[in-house]
């Protein structure tokens, strides 16, 4: 059986300011084989995936990132057993009940994307007390991607723009990518500028599709669980070592 817990890797030289990223998305993936591997149930997985999201949070904020959004349920994830689903959905609620009470000690203003009218009242209430209770802060946004779909994200967007256009207040050929990015719930914020997929898959799953049009992926051949704060000072190495053209020469 492999040890329960990853060895410490070697540090790595810290990549100077101007070379991270403002946006960093996050798929957090392979809870699931964790826990398999150990012969534990996959909601083993997910506790500890929940303990791991944590810790890279906290760690993107001491470091300096401005955004970083974890895709934590999406829209397709309704498609696993209710009992997997419960369990990540105990663990959102764990973790907002905890961090409504640490709020005060961080500089971090929490999101959440996604479409909410499917997801329990009283989650949607924690999450409103957590977007609200953090409004104020003017360090890192966290945006947490819950019940999210990039596709989904866009056919919001499109009707509202139809919307507009129905009601004689935008014409057709007013839309442009501006607008767009402006009808989507990450509206006012950066593009990501770093996609990470641990867990050895290499997709993207759906996860801010419009928004990712320029990114710069580094894929982790690392179980969500089994992620460290090295792994994240190697992929932001790895970043850093990249020539970004946006098309351009
Ligand atoms: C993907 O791994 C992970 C998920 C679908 C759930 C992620 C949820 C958490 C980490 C916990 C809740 C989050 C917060 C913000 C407290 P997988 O299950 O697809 O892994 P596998 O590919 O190995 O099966």
């Amino acid at each position: 059986m492999p040890p329960f817990f990853k060895k410490k890797t070697k540090p790595i030289q810290p990549v100077e300011p101007e070379r991270l990223p403002r946006h960093i998305g996050v798929i957090m993936d392979g809870n699931g084989r964790w826990a398999k591997n150990r012969g534990l149930p996959r909601q083993a997985g997910h506790v500890y995936g929940a303990k791991v999201f944590r810790t890279i949070t906290k760690y993107c904020e001491k470091i300096g990132i401005n955004y970083v959004t974890f895709y934590a349920f999406s829209t397709e994830n309704w498609k696993r057993p209710q009992q997997e689903i419960d369990a990540i959905m105990d663990l959102l609620r764990d973790y907002l009940k905890e961090s409504l009470r640490d709020f005060k000690k961080e500089n971090i203003r929490t999101l959440f994307i996604g479409e909410r009218s499917a997801l329990a009242p009283d989650i949607r209430e924690l999450m409103e007390e957590a977007e609200a209770s953090t409004a104020h802060k003017d360090g890192m946004v966290l945006n947490i991607a819950l019940n999210y779909g990039g596709r989904d994200e866009l056919v919001h967007a499109v009707r509202s723009l139809a919307e507009d256009v129905k009601a004689g207040r935008l014409s057709p050929d007013d839309i442009d990518e501006e607008r767009i990015g402006r009808r989507l719930y990450t509206a006012g914020q950066p593009d990501p500028d770093l996609i990470l997929r641990p867990s050895g898959e290499y997709r993207l799953s759906n996860f801010l599709t419009w928004q990712s049009a320029y990114s710069e992926y580094v894929f982790q051949d690392i179980l969500w669980p089994d992620y460290r704060t090295e792994d994240l000072d190697a992929a932001l190495a790895e970043y850093a070592r990249r020539n970004r053209r946006f098309g351009g020469i």
